[in-house]
């Protein structure tokens, strides 16, 4: 659990014009932003994003959100990554992380200490490059120039059990451990994890070396060796050559991921420089994420063999809920036994690029995929195809690829669509309904909660018990005690964030279209406040002349008290004022 008081700390440090403009570029509107809607297909644009607000909101399809919903909707992430990735980004720690690996700030001073012996034992292995004449002939057989191994900060670790000894004096100390740039063998001794290996380093966003595969110059088992996970470095996140391809993923708006450090290397060297290595583990949906964060379309180019293909299953498997509407996934299968590093060497780069040009989209694949599965002359294999469908397809959440997906599989199944979606479990995408509000009158609390979110400490102000129950009251209570108890006025978008999952949360989204064009200064807000109290001080009088008039009516006169009779020719009056005015 995330504390709520992070949550707060955290959308009041982001700012989600930001945020939401490196993903789907804005353009300032008044007080707003605008852009076509990445949540369904328009030509005039109707998504807006409020600076003041912190939410976006579309006219068209009703999506709408905080920035952590952004990302939720957007990456597809769960709510837990979506804060984490937001608290990365304005350089916060989650306090759940901060518990599980300790004090926050000794641990980032341990973690700076781990990452600068990986740069120095990086700069240890590109000297020794320079000074073998094997290593250097190595690379060259495989047709890397050293502009390429310079490019990729590539070294040799050499042939000694203890060559780092040279750089580290604390080579025995256990932070020396913890960098897994050694191994302590069963008889104590300790010794270097790399020798007599090609060194590639992987290196993170910000630059900083965090982990290195090392491959063996001739034949010999294994063929590669890898940096183990260390505090620095966790497999299932990092890419190997991922900040050496930055250039190139903006310029081609496309990642090629491919399996190999080799692969990327020899991609590079023919120019192919928009390709990403996973770290001999499968494809994680992190991965996915990492990149169509920054890129459109990601093509998997895995080896022409039965692992490639397996791999490219696990890739599809993993990619389902990392999807976007907007990205496109595809598959690209090079021809038996070669690898994308083999390829290029052979085909040249033309040929691989219109290999991945022509690559398998992501739904033919999964539906080849499955139908391989079920033998589709049959209505028993065309009921299977459903079946097996059914638990990819609930793992699809953008919608528009999923309607694909149901069409796809409608026609593979002779099903039709709706029956397709009835055996599936899902509904199709049933865009939100249009705003209620812009139909009938809103109701007093839906008024006050209006102004209330344009200025939270008005909450305190109303006679909340006089308001009939609803949602809107919830809501207002919600905030009500905020200010009054923390004397904390959430803003709009911490609000939401509190309430999500929450019926409460809806009745919010509903006012959100109405709110989001309210252009009221201080002063309006106030006059139009006092309005809105005196309305509802009117109503509440309303009704309990109603209920006194009723009881006069059956009883007379002597069925009040004292008291009530008072309040009865008081109200009275009041309304004969009212109606002769
Ligand atoms: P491959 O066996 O396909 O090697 O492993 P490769 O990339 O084609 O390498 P070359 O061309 O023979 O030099 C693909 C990836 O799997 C991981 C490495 O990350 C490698 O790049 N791997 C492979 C290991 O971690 N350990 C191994 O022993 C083999
Ligand atoms: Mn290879």
């Amino acid at each position: 659990m995330i504390p709520e008081s992070f949550i707060q700390d955290v959308l009041a440090r982001v700012d989600i014009v930001d945020l939401i403009d490196k993903y789907v570029p804005l353009k300032k509107a008044g007080a707003n932003y605008m852009a076509c809607c990445p949540f369904h297909n328009e030509k005039t644009p109707s998504f807006t994003v409020s600076p003041g607000k912190q939410f976006y909101h579309c006219f068209g399809c009703g999506a709408h959100g905080t920035a952590i919903g952004f990302l939720m909707e957007y990456q597809g992430m769960g709510f837990v990554d979506a804060v984490r990735e937001l608290a990365a980004s304005v350089g916060i720690q989650v306090p759940e992380d901060r518990g599980h690996q300790g004090g926050s700030t000794e641990q980032g001073s341990r973690l700076r200490r781990l990452s600068e012996r990986m740069g120095e034992a990086q700069a240890f292995y590109k000297a020794a490059l320079k000074k073998s004449e094997r290593a250097a002939r190595y690379l060259k057989s495989r047709g890397l120039s050293d502009e390429v191994a310079e490019r990729f900060g590539m070294g040799y670790a050499p042939e000694g059990w203890q060559s780092l000894q040279a750089v580290f004096v604390d080579y025995g100390s256990s932070e020396m451990l913890a960098t897994g740039l050694v191994i302590d063998s069963e008889n104590g001794r300790r010794h270097d994890r790399f020798r007599d290996r090609i060194i590639f380093p992987i290196i993170n966003a910000r630059g900083e070396v965090i982990g290195f595969g090392g491959r063996i110059l001739d034949q010999g088992e294994p063929k590669y060796l890898n940096s183990p996970e260390t505090p620095l470095f966790e497999k299932g996140r990092e890419l190997f050559g991922l900040p050496q391809a930055r250039q190139a993923l903006r310029d081609e708006n496309c990642a090629i991921v491919v399996e190999g450090y080799m692969d990327v290397v020899a991609l590079a060297q023919h120019g192919v420089g928009n390709a990403v290595a996973t770290l001999g583990t499968a494809t994680t949906p992190t991965h996915v994420q990492k990149l169509l964060r920054q890129v459109d379309r990601v093509v998997f180019c895995f080896d022409g063999d039965a692992a490639g293909r397996k791999a490219a299953a696990k890739a599809m498997d993993n990619t389902l809920e990392a999807l976007a509407d907007n990205k496109t996934v595809a598959f690209a299968f090079l021809p038996e036994p070669e690898d994308p590093d083999s390829f290029i060497r052979k085909a040249g780069k033309e040929a691989f690029t219109r290999l991945i040009a022509q690559a398998t989209p992501l739904s033919d694949f999964l539906l080849r995929a499955l139908s391989a599965r079920c033998d589709l002359t049959t209505s028993e294999g065309k009921a299977r195809l459903i079946a097996e469908a059914k638990p990819l397809l609930l793992r699809v959440s953008v919608p528009l690829l999923r309607l694909q997906l149901v069409k796809r599989l409608a026609e593979a199944s002779d099903f039709s669509q709706i029956e397709v979606e009835r055996l599936c479990g899902i509904r199709g995408y049933v865009p939100p309904a249009p705003l209620k509000a812009a139909r009938h009158a809103p109701s007093l609390a839906r008024a006050l909660l209006r102004l209330v979110l344009q200025k939270p400490a008005l909450a305190a102000r109303i006679p909340l018990a006089q308001l009939p129950a609803s949602l809107e009251r919830q809501i207002l209570e919600t905030i009500a005690r905020a200010v009054t108890d923390l004397s904390f006025a959430p803003s709009y978008a911490q609000l939401r964030e509190q309430l999500r999952g929450d019926l409460q949360e809806r009745a919010l989204d509903a006012l959100a279209g109405e709110w989001m064009d309210m252009k009221l200064e201080d002063a309006d807000v106030e006059n139009e406040f006092q309005a809105a109290l005196s309305r509802l001080e009117a109503a509440v009088q309303d009704e309990e002349f109603k209920r006194l008039q009723t009881q006069v009516r059956e009883f007379g006169m002597s069925g009040l008290s004292e008291e009530e009779k008072e309040r009865f020719r008081h109200l009275a009056h009041r309304n004969s004022k009212k109606t002769s005015a």
